[in-house]
């Protein structure tokens, strides 16, 4: 049974505590709902306990359609056991629909189907304002190896291809979502969370709406 040590380090969504077992951490969801990489900052009451709700069934989903995630259990409302990951600092978006920073970089009309899905990469860094990366930035500055991006790559369109119809069945559009990948043992494999911070939905208000109809 991990018990729960000194913190590693404070988010801006999670706080995060190493255990007694050193392959283990434990994850705090909080309250707090950030905006412009951190800028702007505000309280929503019981956000952490519904993210945590939301990141744990959707781990727990994707795990039984055999794609491994960080989740081990989750602890309490707020709270969830994972395994600890080497973050990769790269950041992978998948589009579905073209919305957001894409139209206005490309000129495309918001809320065009992309097909086939598109794959973006951004460098994991608030004070750069997560600039985006391409596969050659990502090899020359070593942020991953050419197997490591090409196994997130293939996970990222796996998760897509799991999440998306699920939610759609739901009534939820998925338009496109933010997913972290880190090293354990041999193996990358999905950690941070998935949850209405991370990812864009249409015909869906608050995070709220989203627990009820997943759930
Ligand atoms: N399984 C994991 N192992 C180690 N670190 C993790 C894991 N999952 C998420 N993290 C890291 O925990 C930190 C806190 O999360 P979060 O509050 O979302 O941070 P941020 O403000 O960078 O978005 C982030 O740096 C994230 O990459
Ligand atoms: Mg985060």
């Amino acid at each position: 049974m991990a018990e729960k040590r000194e913190m590693l380090y404070e988010g801006k969504a999670k706080k995060v505590f190493v255990t007694s077992e050193p392959e283990l951490i434990w994850i705090e969801f909080k309250d707090d709902a950030t905006a412009f990489d951190g800028v702007k900052k505000e309280r929503i009451d019981e956000k952490g306990a519904l993210n945590n709700s939301i990141s744990t069934l959707l781990f727990e989903m994707l795990e039984r359609e055999g794609v491994e995630t960080q989740m081990v259990r989750k602890l309490s409302g707020t709270e969830m056991l994972a395994k600890k990951l080497e973050i990769i600092p790269v950041e992978v978006i998948v589009r579905n629909f073209a919305t957001g920073s894409l139209s206005k970089r490309l000129g495309i009309e918001e809320g065009k189907e992309l097909s086939p899905t598109v794959l973006e990469f951004c460098l994991k860094d608030d004070e750069l304002h997560d600039p985006m990366l391409n596969r050659y930035h990502i090899f020359a500055m070593d942020f991953a190896a050419p197997e490591e991006l090409a196994e997130m790559e293939k996970q990222a369109l796996r998760i897509n291809g799991i999440l998306a119809p699920y939610l759609l069945e739901k009534g939820i559009t998925l338009v496109d979502f933010k997913l972290e990948f880190g090293r354990y043992r041999d193996r990358i494999i999905l950690g941070d969370e998935i949850t209405p911070d991370t990812c864009r939905f249409w015909n869906t208000g608050t995070m709220f709406t989203i627990f009820l109809r997943i759930s």
